[in-house]
């Protein structure tokens, strides 16, 4: 087909004064990625996170990275399933902030100012928070994850309940900072957690008429169930008590691994509200951890152990999950946010990456070691 002369020179020039501002392409350290940036003073391609997250083409397939600069973003955000490889760089965690007020019924994860359904999703520096306070502590997640391969590295998480809905798949959290007051580290999710300071607080709520918080309520249905939580070397802080949980589900799987609980621990460490006629089949593991709270002569005596071949299975990353080594396989942040922190290196030790990973890149495989739990 012949095209009109003047429609090509049209389109040259166009394309040679149009240059969309959106899709810059950026030849990072590890392959040529999309780079957006939004930037509330305007000096970024959006001024509001969801609009760039828009504009991503559906069913991508190559990591876009979305860095989003310090400020206060009043939104309610979501990465829908059909927008997979999306990775999200604040400047920094104190300063780059998502923050919205929804919750209230019983639709809970629904109501998070940050929502994830697609697979493949990382992201670093940012704090998610939900600012929802009504007269009597309501659900208001600060963020719902539903997406399978999600990793967060030195994010933060602030709400009073249901904060992190850690909903399903497989995730890592790496250095995030969580803070809440009632289940607030819950769902049906397949996760560890690495290096984060947990920090009991009820925020505008009186702990004395609510009583002792709940860290955990993790929601293994089934003893085929691949999920769980994994807590390692993290550290419990607050300024109200806490149970370390209450199993949320039957074949509830939870592990304190070499942590440092606080004395905001209370004694009997673990608490049988949700399957108080089932407590045989919950598993709840304190393993060397250390602090005032991690004295375990009070504790609960209900539970089932776990034998030393689950255990170790569900403190290695790459067997419990990371076993098609999709964490590897999430991109670092460009350049450009290397030298931002670079200059404004706070020696902080927060951001890291898990020793195990910092590996070489192997390619994805097609295995799917996760099982869905059913949900009734
Ligand atoms: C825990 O939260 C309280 C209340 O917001 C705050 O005062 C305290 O500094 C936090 N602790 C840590 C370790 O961040």
């Amino acid at each position: 087909m012949q095209i009109p002369w003047s429609i090509f020179l049209y389109l040259t020039i166009f394309h040679l004064i149009y240059i969309p501002p959106r899709l810059t392409v950026f030849a990072g350290d590890v392959k040529p990625r999309t780079v957006i940036v939004v930037d509330q003073s305007g000096h970024g391609h959006f001024s509001k996170l969801q609009h760039a997250i828009d504009s991503v083409p559906e069913h991508n397939y190559k990591w876009i990275e979305i860095q989003v600069r310090a400020g206060v973003y009043r939104e309610k955000v979501e990465i829908p399933s059909n927008k997979p490889y999306i990775s999200l760089v604040g400047d920094d965690r104190d300063t780059t902030v998502i923050q919205w007020w929804d919750g209230g019924g019983s639709a809970t994860p629904e109501y998070a100012t940050f929502s994830v359904y697609a697979d493949n999703f990382v992201a670093r520096h940012i704090t998610f928070k939900n600012s929802f306070h009504p007269v009597t502590i309501s659900q208001a997640p600060a963020a719902s994850i539903f997406g399978d391969k999600v990793a967060f590295y030195d994010c933060g998480f602030i709400g009073v309940q249901d904060t992190l809905t850690d909903f399903l798949g497989r995730h890592l959290f790496d250095g995030c900072y969580i803070e809440g007051y009632i289940d607030f580290i819950w769902g049906y999710g397949q996760s560890i957690y690495h290096g984060c300071t947990i920090n009991v607080t009820s925020g505008p709520y009186n702990d004395r008429i609510y009583g002792a918080g709940y860290i955990t309520a993790q929601g293994r249905e089934s003893i085929e169930d691949t999920n769980g939580f994994v807590f390692k070397y993290c550290k419990v802080v607050g300024n109200s008590y806490a149970y370390l949980g209450r199993p949320y589900q039957t074949y509830s799987r939870v592990v304190f691994y070499k942590n440092y609980l606080s004395d905001i621990v209370v004694p009997q460490g673990w608490n049988p509200a949700f399957i108080f006629g089932h407590r045989g089949s919950a598993a709840h593991e304190e393993v060397d951890c250390v602090g005032p709270g991690s004295d375990k002569s009070q504790r609960v005596k209900w539970g089932r152990n776990l034998n030393t071949d689950e255990l170790n299975s569900l403190l290695n990353p790459n067997t419990f999950i990371n076993q098609d080594h999709w964490i590897e396989n999430q991109p670092p942040p460009t350049k450009r946010r290397a030298l931002h922190k670079f200059l404004t290196s706070k020696t902080t030790t927060r951001s890291t990456t898990m020793p195990e990973f910092r590996q070489r890149r192997t390619p994805l495989s097609r295995s799917f070691p996760f099982v869905h739990p059913r949900r009734g």
